[in-house]
């Protein structure tokens, strides 16, 4: 048993929606959450620089004394996570895009994925879409510009229609029925995309497999915290914190930090 922190980091916002996720399943627990806003987009960087601004993430979170780390964000988890398992002594939770269990259920054999550059181009999404889609037509689609758009706060703005309009047109051609949201910032968007998308198209993103996989580690490592008396959430921002606060609950506080 272990009252310590979960840690939690993302190139910025986004991984707020994996935070909910885990925060409804695992209410007890402990959380700091790192928004490493002022780095982001982490999607068009090279590899090299994606695992060195993990590193930088990680032991700050280390020095917070967390027992568990969740890279609540596709590009560092597809492109870092080898890595940092490789260099640290605690247990790593990731993120992938969901591609099996739409590949497994799409009828018209037509799925698409709007991800970063980092990664769809990364080995792990090649190794994963390889083993789980085959037979299947997977629409890849390159999410550049969204991110920085979720983080100026315009999630329902004009400019993010017109983007989001352009990225979907190829897999409504392609007759998609699932669409596979591979970035966590990404279900900050279901609401617009639900008003773009025809009724069939499925939208399904990882989140909540993410929220059970760190459930059954932390039991599996009896690292669970069994009393709500120390429960407490901290949110790091190295940028503005008011499109953090307002993507949270304001019971939560959010300190601006260099990091
Ligand atoms: N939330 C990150 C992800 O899941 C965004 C990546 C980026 O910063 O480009 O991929």
């Amino acid at each position: 048993m272990s009252s310590k922190p979960i840690g939690i980091f993302d190139s910025g916002v986004g991984g707020t929606s994996i935070f909910k996720e885990i925060h409804s399943l695992l209410p007890k627990e402990s959380t700091i959450y790192l928004a490493d806003s002022n780095n982001a987009p982490y999607g068009q960087k090279p590899k090299q620089t994606i695992i060195d601004l993990c590193v930088k993430n990680t032991e700050l979170l280390l020095e917070k004394d967390c027992k568990l780390i969740v890279v609540a964000c596709n590009t560092a988890t597809t492109n870092a996570i080898s890595f940092l398992r490789s260099q640290y002594d605690i247990p790593f939770i990731g993120i992938e895009p969901a591609i099996k269990p739409a590949a497994l259920k799409s009828k018209t054999k037509s799925i698409g994925i709007l991800a970063t550059k980092g990664t769809l181009s990364s080995e792990l999404f090649s190794n994963t879409s390889e083993l789980y889609a085959k037979g299947i037509s997977v629409i890849e689609q390159d999410g550049e510009g969204i991110v920085p758009l979720v983080e100026s706060g315009k999630i329902d703005s004009p400019e993010m229609r017109q983007l989001l309009a352009s990225y979907l047109k190829p897999m409504l051609d392609a007759n998609i029925d699932y669409l596979v949201l591979g970035c966590t910032h990404y279900p900050y968007l279901i609401p617009v995309l639900k008003n773009m998308l025809p009724e069939h198209i499925t939208i399904i993103d990882s989140g909540e497999a993410v929220a059970r996989q760190t459930k059954a580690i932390l039991m599996a490592n009896t690292l669970e915290n069994n009393s709500t008396n120390t429960t407490k959430h901290t949110f790091y921002t190295n940028s503005n914190k008011t499109v953090l606060e307002s993507l949270i609950s304001n019971q939560f506080e959010v300190q601006e930090l260099k990091f």
